[in-house]
C-alpha cells in the first residue's frame, strides 16, 4: 500500500492493525498503529523520511521498489534511531550501500548502537538544510520530544512538518488523513499518546513549539510517523500540545484501587460517593488497576486535577497494580496535580503510608498526609468515615 500526500510526497509506511502492545508490553495500542515513511521528490532530489519497523522491513522496501527504482533515492533521512523508524534501514541499505543517512548526532549513536554498521552517517543540527532542488529539507532537532536523538524536518515550498513521533497517535487507519477518520478515536488515542509518552517532557514541548513557531514557517500539512496526517487544520495538534503541555487538567478526578476481599472496593466506591456530594460537578472515574488498561488509567490520571489511590495491606506493602501504576506515574512527572491515599488492612496495615509516599516521591501534592487505614472489610461506620474522606477530597478539588 501507498498513496500520495501531494503531488512531490508519497507515504510508503506500513499500517499494523495487529498492534497490541508498544515498546515490548508497556504501552496499549487498542487501535494498532502505523509506521509512517514518506518519499520526497524533489525536482533534482529524491529522499526518503524514516522508515518502519523491523518486522516489516522486507515488506516495506518490495512496496517502496513498486513507487521508485530505489538507485534514485538519493538520501535518506533517519528523524529517530528508534526501532519502529529505522528497523528498516539495514534491508533498504543492503539495496543501495552508501546512500547518505541524514541524522542528528545522537541519531548516530543510536542508529550505529541499534544496527552497528559503518553506514554513510551525515549528522545535522538545527537549521541545516538539504537541498532537493526546487525545495528543501530544513531540519530542527527536538531533543527529547522524545528521545535526546529526536528531530523534526521542514519541507519548503510544500509547507509540510515531518515530526517523527510528535503529533503522532497509536491509530490504525485505512483513512490517514485526519479529516477523514472518527474525530473521537484520534482525539483519544492522541492524548493517550501524549499522556503516556511525553508527558515528562511538557516543559522542552512547549519550547519546542514556540521556537518552530517562532520560526514563522507555515505549515500546511503535519506528518507525523504514527498514525493520521494532520492535514485539516494542522496547527489544531500543535494548540493541543501546547495545551497539554502546561500541566494540563480537566474537571476530573480518577479512584485507582486493587482490592483483595472487596475492602479497599468498597472504601473506593464510599470515597467516590463522598467526593460527588461535596463536588457535584467533578468527573469521577473508578478503576480497580488490576483489571484495567495500566495505560487507559494514567491518560486519566493526565486528565485529572487529583487522584486517589488505593491498596489494602500485603506482606507489609502494597499489590503489585498500584506499585506499577505509581511507578509509571514517577516516570511521568505529573505536574499540579493533589493526591491521597486509602486501603484495608486487618494486621499490620503499612499501605496507606507507602501508597502516601510514593505519590509524595512521583511529585502529587497531598491532600491528606495521613490517608484513610479502613480496618477489615468496612462496616457502617468504615463506610461513613470513607464519605467523609471523599467529602474532603471532593473539597480539595472544589
Ligand atoms: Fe515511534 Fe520513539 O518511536
Amino acid at each position: 500500500m501507498s498513496f500520495k500526500v501531494n503531488d512531490n510526497v508519497t507515504w510508503v509506511g506500513k499500517i499494523d492493525w495487529e498492534l497490541r502492545k508498544f515498546h515490548g508490553e508497556e504501552l496499549s495500542t487498542h487501535r494498532g498503529t502505523s509506521y509512517n515513511s514518506y518519499l520526497v521528490q524533489g525536482s533534482e532530489k529524491t529522499v526518503v523520511i524514516d522508515t518502519v519497523w523491523k518486522p516489516f522491513a522486507e515488506e516495506f522496501v518490495e512496496n517502496l521498489k513498486k513507487e521508485i527504482n530505489l538507485n534514485e533515492i538519493d538520501y535518506i533521512v533517519a528523524n529517530h534511531g528508534e526501532i519502529d523508524h529505522s528497523g528498516a534501514l539495514a534491508e533498504l541499505l543492503r539495496e543501495i550501500p552508501g546512500t547518505p543517512v541524514y541524522c542528528s548526532q545522537a541519531g548516530e549513536k543510536s542508529l550505529r548502537g541499534h544496527y552497528h554498521q559503518d553506514w554513510n552517517f551525515h549528522t545535522v543540527k538545527t537549521g541545516d538544510k538539504l537541498s532537493l532542488g526546487d525545495k528543501e529539507l530544513i531540519f530542527v532537532e527536538a531533543k527529547m520530544l522524545h528521545w535526546p536523538d529526536s528531530m523534526f524536518c521542514y519541507l519548503t515550498e510544500d509547507n509540510i512538518l515531518f515530526p517523527n513521533d510528535a503529533f503522532g497517535q497509536h491509530y490504525a487507519s485505512e483513512h490517514m488523513f485526519n479529516d477523514l477518520v472518527d474525530q473521537d478515536e484520534l482525539y483519544s488515542e492522541a492524548i493517550k499518546y501524549y499522556a503516556n509518552i511525553l508527558t515528562p517532557f511538557s516543559k522542552l514541548v512547549a519550547a519546542k513549539i514556540k521556537e518552530v513557531t517562532g520560526l514563522n514557517l507555515q505549515v500546511d500539512m503535519i506528518c507525523p510517523s504514527h498514525g493520521v496526517i494532520w492535514r485539516k487544520d494542522p496547527l489544531q495538534i500543535v494548540n493541543k500540545y501546547m495545551e497539554w503541555a502546561q500541566a494540563y487538567q480537566e474537571n476530573q478526578v480518577t479512584i485507582a484501587y486493587d482490592t483483595m476481599w472487596d475492602g479497599t472496593r468498597r472504601g473506593a466506591e464510599a470515597i467516590a460517593a463522598g467526593i460527588k456530594e461535596a463536588n457535584p460537578d467533578i468527573t469521577i472515574k473508578l478503576y480497580n488497576a488490576a483489571r484495567s488498561d495500566i495505560n487507559d488509567v494514567i491518560t486519566e490520571i493526565f486528565k485529572s486535577k487529583g487522584i486517589v489511590v488505593g491498596s489494602p495491606t500485603i506482606n507489609r506493602g502494597i499489590l503489585h497494580s498500584i506499585a506499577a501504576l505509581l511507578e509509571i506515574a514517577k516516570g511521568l512527572k505529573f505536574q499540579q496535580k493533589k493526591a491521597c491515599a486509602f486501603g484495608c488492612y486487618g494486621w499490620s496495615g503499612e499501605s496507606v503510608k507507602v501508597i502516601t509516599g510514593l505519590l509524595e516521591e512521583a511529585g502529587f501534592e497531598l491532600i491528606n498526609s495521613d490517608g484513610l487505614k479502613i480496618f477489615w472489610n468496612p462496616d457502617e461506620e468504615a463506610v461513613a468515615n470513607a464519605n467523609a474522606y471523599g467529602r474532603e477530597i471532593g473539597t480539595a478539588l472544589a
